[in-house]
């Protein structure tokens, strides 16, 4: 025999409630208005859907697969924040800018620390044959038009399969990224390849998000950058293909206006590309960068 003690938590709003009072004595503020939120976002959602236990247990599956896959070259809960828009968003909340200043986007999860050190028109695509040459010019600014000498630059981009140097298994070595400085004018130049629309990492629990969901998986073609100066805020940002079909559907959410430049065909030799041993057809794309004074 057993007998009910009164009072005990019955409901589900009982539960919500008694789990919010578990939290009351978070001594630091802000953690504890972050979960608070989080608890009733999360009982709200919860009991708005009317969640059955079977899709309770395929949540935490797939949670436990996103997981799994994370290590030093895949890292599925980024491309899950990516293609949830949650990084776009907090992207949105914390990098306010100025008019004129260039906006951010998302990082993304193919960056890597220990990119070489590379000279002005330095090619950071040496091993790629398959692409069209391309040269990235332009300045490093301040809001008033100022340059900024000694801008440093780190510049990464998927080769012309659409890949990343770390999604080759058999390859070790950095690909398609370089660390450049503007010189005193504020000129920088990158010598690359065209950049390709590609698909993100889809073989994981994120790809059967969005099949399930009749989504692509598809990123418009684009180039990142971390530009960053002392006395300034670091932008991290791409610029994008204006011609690519993606630009109003990318899977990560992370096209902006202001970001997507015309990338100009090339099919006779100039001096430029005559000193930089660049046979035609090339490209060229020219984009300024602007910073705002750090705060
Ligand atoms: C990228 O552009 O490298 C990227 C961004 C978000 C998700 C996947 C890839
Ligand atoms: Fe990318």
């Amino acid at each position: 025999m057993h007998t009910t003690v009164k009072g005990r938590s019955t409901t589900e709003d009982d539960i919500t409630a008694e789990v919010l009072r578990r939290f009351e004595g978070t001594p630091d503020v802000r953690l504890r208005e972050i979960v608070f939120a989080l608890v009733r976002h999360l009982h709200g959602f919860v009991k708005d859907v009317n969640l059955t236990e079977a899709e309770w247990f395929s949540a935490i599956q797939f949670l436990t697969g996103t997981g799994q896959l994370c290590d030093d070259k895949r890292q599925e809960f980024i491309l899950l924040s990516d293609t949830l828009g949650v990084s776009m968003v907090v992207d949105l909340m914390n990098h306010r800018k100025p008019e004129g200043a260039t906006e951010s986007t998302v990082f993304g999860p193919f960056h890597r620390e220990g990119a070489r050190e590379m000279p002005p028109g330095g090619n950071i695509a040496p091993r790629d044959d398959g692409g069209s040459p391309m040269m990235i010019s332009g300045r490093v600014l301040d809001l008033s038009g100022r340059p900024i000498a000694g801008a440093r630059l780190d510049v990464w981009q998927a080769d012309s399969s659409g890949l990343y140097d770390s999604q080759y298994a058999d390859r070790d070595e950095l690909h398609m990224r370089g660390l450049f400085r503007t010189d005193s004018d504020g000129r920088y130049l990158v010598r690359t390849v065209r950049p390709v629309h590609y698909a993100i990492p889809n073989d994981g629990p994120v790809g059967q998000m969005l099949r399930a969901t009749n989504r692509h998986p598809w990123r418009p073609a684009h180039v990142h950058f971390v530009v960053s100066a002392d006395g300034f805020e670091p932008v991290t940002t791409h610029i994008f293909d204006d011609t690519d079909p993606y630009l109003e559907s990318d899977t990560v959410f992370a096209v902006k206006d202001s970001l997507i430049c015309h990338f100009v065909r090339h099919d006779a030799r100039d001096d430029a590309s005559q000193r930089l041993a660049i046979e035609p057809p090339f490209y060229t794309v020219d984009f300024d960068f602007v910073l705002k004074p750090r705060a």
